[in-house]
């Protein structure tokens, strides 16, 4: 049988590893097919890399690379636009598959390249783009399908997981935590799209694509990274039983799809919550199928490499569908659901004077928003100081909580603007 002719655009981490791991004679006796790389394309011609870049065909131009004899271009370039869109748009309009790990990429343009995919009788493949290693596009794509899927929740920045662990463990703040972490390389030197939620947030938006048939949507979905959590939050979920973690959540509600990325006590103990470091999981509630947790190492050449040369070796033996599970013409627009209708109960935390009829006045504000409060701790540090008074409330709308917490902090014996986190069902 004739070889999968590849071009690779992009070889660092990830298309480094990929290019490494083809050279595996193994994975051509499991294909039946050998794999062969036929071009490549990255800036820097004479960088090391680990591997004999002067075996292979340089192409400067990695959208030329669409116009070579490769059955498939593997785009690991990065980016939401430029080179990586031209290059995707160039490969799938001309007839070749498309293998990406690119979430910023499929996030804006996931539904209008899967339609162009289908148009061309091509693939357009990304198990790397969500959580690494592990195998979540194909679980949602191709497993979890008899009876749907009704929510997904995961950690998918190892990044921001590892900081919230790492917090926990050391008792060091969030700045000093986020500064070793890009010494050591689990993070980047400029840290937003992590911190921020952003990259968590592309990746749920493909996972809400794939779990409801529903367009890539990055505008109906409210974003909170983890800047905000101190040392003090982290030892007060412990004391209640919790651990904090940024969770994306996609649900399938009454009203509609409640897409949201924010930070979440989870009891702990359980699955989700025993994520430690810079794994990433994924928790599908397939109805009465019940429920699937999958786990593993969510980014770094190895896993993604891994994902990468999955989607490669289904392509030898050509297998693939549509790229969300559906046809792109049926992908629906989604239709958000209200996020202040989110119902759970919350840990509230309060910056207070150490006044007399400052709790009263906490409690008067959340009564008249009909928030009740299942426990309460107050603790004071020296003399003087604010003190830290925290609440989890019964379970109770995020519009209540917000319009409560809005009076409250209009009170002049209310330091700092107050902490507000969900909980999060097991
Ligand atoms: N790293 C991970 O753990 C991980 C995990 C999941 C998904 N991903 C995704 O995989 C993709 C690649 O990530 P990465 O970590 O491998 O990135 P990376 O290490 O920064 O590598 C990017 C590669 O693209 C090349 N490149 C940049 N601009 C180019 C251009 N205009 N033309 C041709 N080549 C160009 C670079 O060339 P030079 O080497 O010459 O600079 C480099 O080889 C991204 O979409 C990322 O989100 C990464």
């Amino acid at each position: 049988m004739k070889p999968l002719k590849i071009a690779m655009a992009g070889l660092g981490t990830v298309g480094g590893g990929v290019v490494k791991a083809l050279a595996n004679p193994e994975l051509a006796e499991r294909a039946g097919r050998e794999l062969e790389i036929v071009a490549v394309s990255a800036r820097d011609t004479r960088k090391a890399r680990g591997f004999d870049t002067a075996a292979f065909k340089w192409i400067s131009d990695a959208v030329a690379l669409a116009k070579t004899d490769a059955d498939v271009v593997v785009e690991l370039i990065g980016g939401e636009d430029g080179v990586a869109l031209s290059l995707a748009e160039a490969a799938l309009a001309s007839g070749k598959h498309v293998v990406t790990g690119n979430k910023a990429l499929l996030a804006k343009h996931g539904a209008r390249l899967a339609a162009l995919a289908e148009r061309n009788g091509v693939a357009l493949k990304f198990e790397a783009a969500v959580a690494g290693g592990i195998p979540i596009v194909k679980a949602l794509r191709e497993s979890l399908v008899a009876y749907g899927v009704e929510t997904v929740r995961g950690i998918l920045n190892g990044t921001c997981n590892y900081i919230l662990t790492q917090m926990e463990a050391t008792g060091r703040s969030f700045a000093e935590v986020l500064a070793e972490a890009q010494k050591l390389g689990y993070a980047e030197a400029d840290p937003e799209l992590d911190i921020g939620g952003g990259d968590t947030a592309h990746k749920l938006v493909l996972l809400a694509s794939l779990a409801f048939g529903t367009i890539p949507d990055q505008k109906n979905i409210a974003v909170e990274g983890i800047k905000a959590i101190t040392t003090e939050d982290i030892r007060f979920a412990r004391e209640f039983g919790f651990r904090i973690k940024l969770l994306g959540i996609a649900r399938r509600t009454r009203d509609g799809i409640d897409q949201r990325v924010q930070p979440s006590m989870v009891r702990a103990g359980t699955p989700l919550a025993d994520v430690d470091g810079v794994f990433n999981a994924v928790m599908a509630n397939a109805g009465p199928a019940g429920r699937y947790f999958f786990e593993g190492r969510g980014a770094g050449e190895a896993p993604t490499t891994m994902s990468v040369v999955a989607d490669l070796v289904d392509l030898t033996r050509g297998n693939f569908g549509p790229a969300f599970g559906r046809p792109a013409a049926t992908l629906k627009p989604l239709s958000p659901a209200d996020p202040g209708a989110a119902v759970s109960a919350y840990y509230l935390r309060f910056e207070v004077l150490d006044v007399p009829g400052v709790l009263a006045e906490i409690a008067g504000h959340l009564a008249e928003a009909r928030v009740s409060i299942g426990s309460m701790v107050q603790r004071a540090r020296s003399p003087g100081e604010p003190v830290s008074i925290v609440m989890i409330t019964h379970e109770t709308s995020q519009a209540s909580v917000e319009r409560a917490l809005k009076a409250i902090a209009t009170s002049d014996k209310v330091r700092a603007r107050p902490c507000m986190i969900p909980m999060e069902a097991a």
